[in-house]
């Protein structure tokens, strides 16, 4: 019986080896395995011997059988694994450029608003520009007019990475590259994820998205402007919007002004979104100051310029109606999903 079986276990071991593939593999486990296969024969086999018999055969048997099936996984297992090598090395490469699915899930609220914005802009002659998420301190602060121990930069305190680079604070710390880069006259914007040293509540975060915009040629003033931001935010709230500047105070502007708008939801007669105001603060803003066109390579006696600062995180909210900015970078695609169906 003994000799039986060790035959029986060399055959498979040696079909077990040359399996090359899945329908190999499977061959093998019907053959021995299956319904008719010789384990299972075997097994039936058992109810001709005598009772005596019966008990060493069939322990014997069952552990042929569980040998076999532990070395069919085994193997099914590594087939699988090399067939997974053999892709990735031949044509059927996985190529993690292609485009996903889009079907599945949604835009962010923030990518959604962020691609609304760059259409608009775009359709008024404004180029699109990607910038860094760590800066040098000269870009952040000195290239925009703030000094060292200049009091405005206590309220951007951000985070210092080992090589003296930060995070950086406002996407005005792209104004120096993006005037230098195109010179005057110069129409761009450009949007990106900002970083603070935040005590976090329903509206403060680490982490926010500004978009940045700046418009440089002769005789540029306050009234372009005010006429590009009042187009931009008709178009984003799909009806005509009126807006307001007051005075505010950036290092880089000359003047400087807190653009607000008249509240979109109740038309300026007062609601929750206003706070019963009737008008929102949106966008700080003002004209370039000479210092950072200079420093930019352009020359302020012959120029001049208008720069925003647009907050896209609280556009998005405002938009989508979301209350706390939490949710925005949580994860929690339940509550993103919802905002972006709205
Ligand atoms: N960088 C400013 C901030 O984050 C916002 C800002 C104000 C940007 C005025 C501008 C501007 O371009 O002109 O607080």
């Amino acid at each position: 019986m003994n000799a039986q079986f060790d035959e029986l276990r060399q055959q498979f071991t040696k079909e077990v080896e040359e399996a090359k593939n899945t329908e190999d593999i499977e061959r093998v486990r019907v053959s021995y395995l299956g319904k008719k296969g010789c384990v299972t024969e075997l097994l039936k086999g058992l109810k001709n011997v005598s009772a005596e018999e019966k008990k060493e055969r069939g322990r014997m048997i069952n552990e042929l059988k569980n040998e076999v099936q532990a070395r069919i996984e085994e193997r099914q297992k590594s087939i699988a694994a090399e067939m997974e090598k053999f892709k990735l090395k031949t044509d059927e490469r996985y190529d993690i450029s292609l485009p996903c699915d889009p079907s599945v899930g949604t835009l962010h609220p923030i990518t959604l608003v962020q691609r609304e914005l760059e259409e608009i802009f775009a359709s008024m002659g404004f180029a699109v520009e990607d910038y860094k998420e760590f800066v040098t301190e000269f870009e952040n602060f000195e290239a925009v007019n703030i000094p060292k121990h200049h009091p405005a930069r206590d309220m951007q305190d951000t985070y210092y990475l080992d090589n003296g680079q930060i995070l950086k604070t406002h996407t005005s710390a792209a104004q120096n590259f993006i005037l230098t880069k195109y010179g005057a006259p110069c129409k761009a914007i450009f949007p990106g994820r900002c970083f603070r040293n935040e005590a976090l509540d329903a509206s403060h975060e680490t982490t926010f998205f500004q978009m940045e915009g700046v418009m440089v040629d002769k005789d540029i003033s306050i009234s372009n402007l005010i006429y590009f931001m009042e187009t931009m935010l008709s178009e984003v709230f799909q009806k005509p919007i009126t807006v307001r500047l007051r005075p505010g105070f950036f290092p880089f502007t000359e003047p400087g002004f807190e653009l607000d708008i008249q509240c979109p939801f109740c038309g300026g007669t007062g609601c929750q979104t206003c706070k019963h105001g009737g008008w929102i603060e949106l966008c700080p803003c003002g004209m370039i100051h000479p210092n950072v066109l200079r420093m930019g390579g352009i020359d302020p006696e012959e120029y001049t310029g208008f720069a925003f600062g647009l907050g896209l995180t609280r556009l998005a909210m405002m938009k989508f109606g979301i209350d706390d900015i939490r949710y925005l970078n949580s994860g929690n695609l339940k509550a993103l999903d919802q905002f972006c169906k709205m």
